[in-house]
């Protein structure tokens, strides 16, 4: 599948956190290592705690090893956040809109902030982006804690439990990846497993390498222990997760490739369904559709976001690539043994984008028969590159864009699908539409039935 963006609101389990307490002075902690020697909290009563998450996959399936590291640390999941002694908030910061959210949302913690003992943290993106700044605009918050300081999460906690008001753990320049004793999973069926962390492409338009920190894959025997374990434990479906998942690089002496690592898990015995999102185009090889091609495990959806079908807002975006290269990739897929089917990711209204350089966003829709895209407007971010440019797209004229945009994929998916009526196709069942009446399920190409 490709980058879906959600919010997840914690059922009954954990999920992900964010909310703190007042304040005085910013104090890093990042220096404070999570190690055996930070026992768990042992005083009083069972510590709660509530987690809320905005944005794609990765954070998502961070949500899922912050809540597995709490609960290994004796903290107990609730679901909603006056009842919690730690509200924890993860959030994201790839659209204006997602990273306004979230001022808004903490104001709401802080209505359910009752006593100075609830704890306030705040996760994720935006977190990584604001930094200390968030005890100024948000001083309900006592915690902020970007992705790659998670593991000094249970430590950060311990300092505020010992009187320090304000913690932070913001560094990006680790190579260690979130390995967890204990990750809390949301979806019974399908599992999410991260073989690399943070992103080193420069797409002129895009926040990840600052929220997210430079790239760091993981040792394959690490990738492949957690995925025997959890087909062990009755995951049918495994999802492997990175920004730019394809440019996985084996840093043990393995020194597997992605397409080997892809393999291996597909090798397991009893896992049903592997897929991997996303996938950059510069490091899209031939060798992922043979792999498709030659194991039905491995599930034939490929994710390959374009951004734009007009070479002049490709350099501009620096997604290193050309219109014409994207579709040689895309050609390979076509005329793959078995039907592969293809997602993409469009941002309209990009700095500078003329009337024909969309006309040739819309005629790469026709070109490729996407059967399914995800689209933007494009929104200026901080501390990019693009961020400093005029962002010379009428907002009006964007949505207008959009709207034309997901109009011809709409016809495009319509006659798609007419050709699917009366085909059979295996759907790993997740849950029950009581409106409709009907089981609800994916199929191995990620369509919805
Ligand atoms: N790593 C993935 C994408 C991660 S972000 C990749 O390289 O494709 C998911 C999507 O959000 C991007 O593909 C892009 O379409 C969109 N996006 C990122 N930054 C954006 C911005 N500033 N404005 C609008 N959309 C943006
Ligand atoms: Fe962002 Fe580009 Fe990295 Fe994707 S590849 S996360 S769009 S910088
Ligand atoms: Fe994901 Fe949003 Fe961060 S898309 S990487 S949570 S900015």
């Amino acid at each position: 599948m490709g980058i879906e963006f959600v919010q997840i609101l914690p059922a009954s389990g954990p999920r992900v956190p964010s909310d703190g307490a007042p304040a005085e002075q910013p104090r890093p902690a990042t220096e404070a290592p999570e190690t055996a020697e930070n026992p768990a909290p042992t005083s009083g009563k069972l510590k709660t705690f509530y987690i809320e998450t905005f944005g794609c996959q990765m954070n998502v399936h961070d949500s899922e090893k912050v809540a597995g590291t709490l609960i290994a640390r004796g903290y107990r999941p609730v679901d909603n956040f006056e009842e919690a002694d730690v509200v924890l908030y993860n959030t994201c910061s790839i659209r204006e809109k997602a990273a306004q959210k979230v001022f808004s949302r903490l104001g709401t913690f802080k209505k359910g902030h009752r006593d100075n003992r609830k704890i306030i943290g705040v996760l994720g993106c935006v977190a990584q982006q604001e930094g200390d700044r968030f005890f100024e605009r948000a001083p309900q918050v006592s915690l902020v804690c970007g992705s790659a300081s998670y593991s000094k999460l249970p430590a950060l906690l311990e300092r505020l439990e010992a009187g320090n008001r304000r913690v932070t753990g913001l560094s990006l320049d680790t190579d260690e990846c979130f390995e967890t004793e204990l990750t809390r999973r949301d979806n019974p069926f399908r599992a999410y497993v991260t073989i690399i962390e943070g992103c080193d492409k420069a797409c002129s338009y895009c926040v990840v390498p600052m929220t997210r920190g430079p790239e760091r894959s993981r040792a394959s025997d690490k990738v492949l222990a957690e995925c025997r374990r959890l087909v062990d434990a009755g995951y049918t479906e495994i999802q492997l997760l990175g920004q730019t998942v394809n440019s996985y690089k084996d840093p043990s002496p393995a020194r597997l490739n992605f397409v080997e690592l892809l393999t291996r898990v597909a090798e397991i015995p009893g896992v049903r369904r592997v897929r991997f999102t996303t996938s950059h185009p510069s490091d899209f090889t031939p060798e992922i559709v043979r792999a498709l091609e030659s194991d039905p495990v491995l599930c034939d959806h490929i994710h390959l976001p374009v951004q734009s079908g007009a070479n002049p807002v490709l350099k501009r975006m620096l997604r290193t690539y050309t219109r014409e290269g994207y579709l040689e990739k895309i050609n390979c897929i076509h005329s793959a043994k078995r039907a592969i089917s293809i997602s993409t990711d469009i941002i309209v209204g990009f700095c500078g984008e003329t009337e024909q350089d969309f006309e040739q966003t819309l005629s790469l829709l026709d070109v490729v028969q996407y059967d399914q895209i995800f689209s933007f407007k494009y929104s200026p971010r901080p501390n990019t590159a693009a961020g400093k440019w005029a962002d010379d797209v009428p907002e009006e004229e964007k949505g207008t864009r959009l709207a034309i945009l997901q109009d011809r994929q709409r016809e495009i998916q319509f006659r798609r699908n007419q050709v699917l009526i009366g085909r059979e196709f295996e759907v790993l069942v997740e849950g029950y539409q009581p409106r409709l009446q009907q089981a609800v399920g994916r199929t191995t190409g990620f369509a919805v039935w």
